[in-house]
């Protein structure tokens, strides 16, 4: 049995040793799997006071289907779609289209991953996610005392080396139909400008004095001093440029020639560590995808270097020794035991995960059932297991960005994307006559292990920063085929470390709680990730007595500033019928096509 009270080191070792042994794989627990989603529950009650309805309907059709987190790139995507295009030729066009209207995360100058199932079944896992620049080194976001900077988080030295375009490219090579250029188009359109929206304007209200504190951002997104108004247009011609260079020239017109120049020079400008050639030797990556099967529904998800494939896989393992439906959604029962399968999952997640081509992981181990039958034996119904020592909490200041998508169309190919520049708006850096935004995704390695980084998630050696790697993300862009073997649920989230666990419970709240699309992404979320030893809630997301009967179980019980997430799922029914639907809590768009 592997304890919670184990060191780091030795649960390291325990995975590693195990992974050996990972083929010889328990059989699923033998109760039949519970009926698919097609009666969404009429019964279902969120606490009094939850903000969002159970009673809100999805979107439906049968021609395809696109939710995004706003309308313009959602419009973008059934254009597509309508002309004939494929999902994957959608969601390329979607990338471009938010980089443009939804700056604080849809992006170029960031990454992402991109997860696919096709019409026949077969699947795909696309890693574009960003590296650190070749002259990146171990300590570099540590002061003279050993202690850590902002740097890692704001400013220039906080970007890794961009994998968005790279990654369409990939994309379109693979599974484009339709031409390159058209699927440009859109985004260069709309940056020559495009009538700004309420969720626009918010958004860039909401991160106003960070936008101001570097002059080229400042001049890009608050032209005059001031945010867009509602119904103006808003142009970004160095936007649109550099959008046409990567129209006209695919990769080369962003990791070489006039772009890759002015991304240097910003470089230059602020001290930052970008140089022509890490761009020019910026590679996406395909990967196998983690596949695992919940009750008899076959789960397709990302693998390193996002930690979201596996450790969703070992969360639903160890779920699924239970029978989750019996114990009541919203339940202190089921709250309890989800905290304590995420805090076992997260805290193999922050000791063992990180990039695959630098470090050995040990994903079939952790995605095993006879691991996850080792990890679950010491959870307890009626009392918590602290996790090994309480960190510091998490830090839920300004609004955190990603963005996720969900597209699938008339054929029934299936694609999940979910890209990033990490925090809202990035290193808060924009490129200086390129018009993008840089990530800050350096956060994302342990800058200094064992300490905490912006999501409070506290990391091992294996994701130490070295040049050229992958950082570690929780992104978890997934689809779901059903015990036939049908297309079934597409879904993914921002929220950075509760990506994870919020993509689980949309999955868990159609499987095991028969909600339809919209109740399973309306409901509320509760996030554990092992340290801080907190279970995190949404305000008014659980009633005074769910907390309280957590409380005397021995937990924390948080509750979280903002909202969790902002998930963008579609649900097909027995009957082809899609259905889909965009999280209310950041505004976004869903539509399907008849
Ligand atoms: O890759 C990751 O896990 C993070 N960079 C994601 C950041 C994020 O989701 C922030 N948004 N809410």
């Amino acid at each position: 049995m592997i304890r919670s009270s184990l060191t780091p080191a030795a649960l390291a070792l325990l995975l590693l040793v195990g992974s050996a042994l990972a083929g010889c794989e328990l059989e699923a627990p033998s109760r039949p799997p519970v009926a698919p989603a097609d009666v969404p529950r009429a019964d279902l009650a969120f606490p009094e006071g939850w903000r969002f309805s159970a009673d809100d309907l999805p979107e439906t059709g049968r021609g395809g289907a696109v939710s995004t987190t706003d309308i313009l790139a959602t419009q973008v995507g059934t254009d597509v779609l309508a002309e004939g295009g494929t999902a994957m030729d959608a969601a390329i066009a979607v990338s471009f289209a938010l980089a443009v209207v939804n700056p604080s995360a849809g992006n170029i100058g960031g990454g992402g991953f991109m997860v696919t199932r096709l019409a026949d079944g077969s699947t795909s896992a696309l890693d574009y996610r960003e590296t650190a620049p070749l002259a990146a080194t171990r300590d570099m976001y540590l002061d003279t005392a050993g202690d850590l900077t902002d740097a890692s988080v704001l400013g220039h030295l906080a970007a890794g080396v961009p994998g968005t375009v790279m990654g369409m490219w990939e994309a379109h090579q693979r599974y484009g139909t339709l031409p390159w250029e058209r699927l440009v188009a859109p985004a260069v359109a709309l940056a020559d400008g495009f009538e700004v929206h309420e969720r626009y304007a918010r958004s860039i209200r909401g991160s106003q004095r960070s936008l101001e504190l570097f002059e080229t951002t400042r001049n890009t997104f608050l032209p005059g001093g001031e945010v867009p108004e509602v119904g103006s247009t808003f142009s970004q011609p160095a936007l649109a440029a550099t959008l046409r260079r990567i129209q006209a020239e695919g990769p080369d017109g962003f990791y070489r020639g006039e772009t890759a120049d002015l991304i240097v020079a910003e470089m230059e400008r602020g001290g930052g560590i970008i140089t022509h050639e890490d761009l020019a030797a910026y590679r996406a990556v395909w990967r196998d995808p983690v596949t695992f099967t919940y009750r008899g529904y076959r789960v397709t998800s990302m693998p390193p270097s996002s930690s979201g494939g596996p450790t969703m896989a070992l969360m639903a393992h160890l779920l699924e020794q239970h029978d989750v439906a019996a114990l009541g959604w919203g339940s202190a029962d089921y709250v309890h035991l989800f905290a304590e399968a995420a805090r076992r999952a997260y805290a193999d997640r922050n000791q063992v995960l990180a990039d695959p081509d630098f470090v050995e992981v040990p994903v079939a181990r952790m995605i095993s059932r006879d691991y996850a039958a080792e990890r679950g034996a010491d959870i307890r119904m009626e009392q918590a297991t602290p996790s090994v020592e309480v960190g510091p909490g998490l830090v839920i200041g300004e609004s955190l960005q990603t963005t996720h998508y969900s597209i699938v169309d008339r054929m029934g190919n299936a694609v999940a994307v979910t890209t990033t520049i990490n925090s809202s708006f990035g290193s808060k850096v924009t490129v200086e006559g390129a018009g993008f935004l840089l990530n800050n995704e350096m956060d994302d390695f342990a800058a200094k292990p064992g300490f905490p980084n912006q999501f409070g998630l506290v990391q091992g050696e294996q994701n130490a920063i070295e040049p050229g790697k992958r950082m570690l993300s929780a992104m978890t862009p997934t689809v779901v085929a059903d015990p036939s073997g049908e297309l079934f649920f597409v879904t993914g989230t921002p929220g950075g470390s509760t990506i994870i666990t919020t993509v689980l419970q949309t999955l868990v709240n159609v499987v095991d709680f028969r909600m339809s699309v919209s109740q399973a992404v309306n409901a509320p979320r509760v996030h554990h990730q092992h340290l801080p030893d907190q279970v995190y809630w949404e305000n008014r997301g659980l009633s005074e007595v769910v907390v309280a009967e957590l409380e005397a179980r021995g937990h924390t019980v948080s509750q979280r500033g903002g909202t969790s997430g902002d998930v963008q799922a579609i649900l097909r029914l027995p009957d082809g019928t899609l259905t889909v639907y965009s999280d209310p809590r950041l505004g976004g768009n869903a539509r399907a096509l008849p």
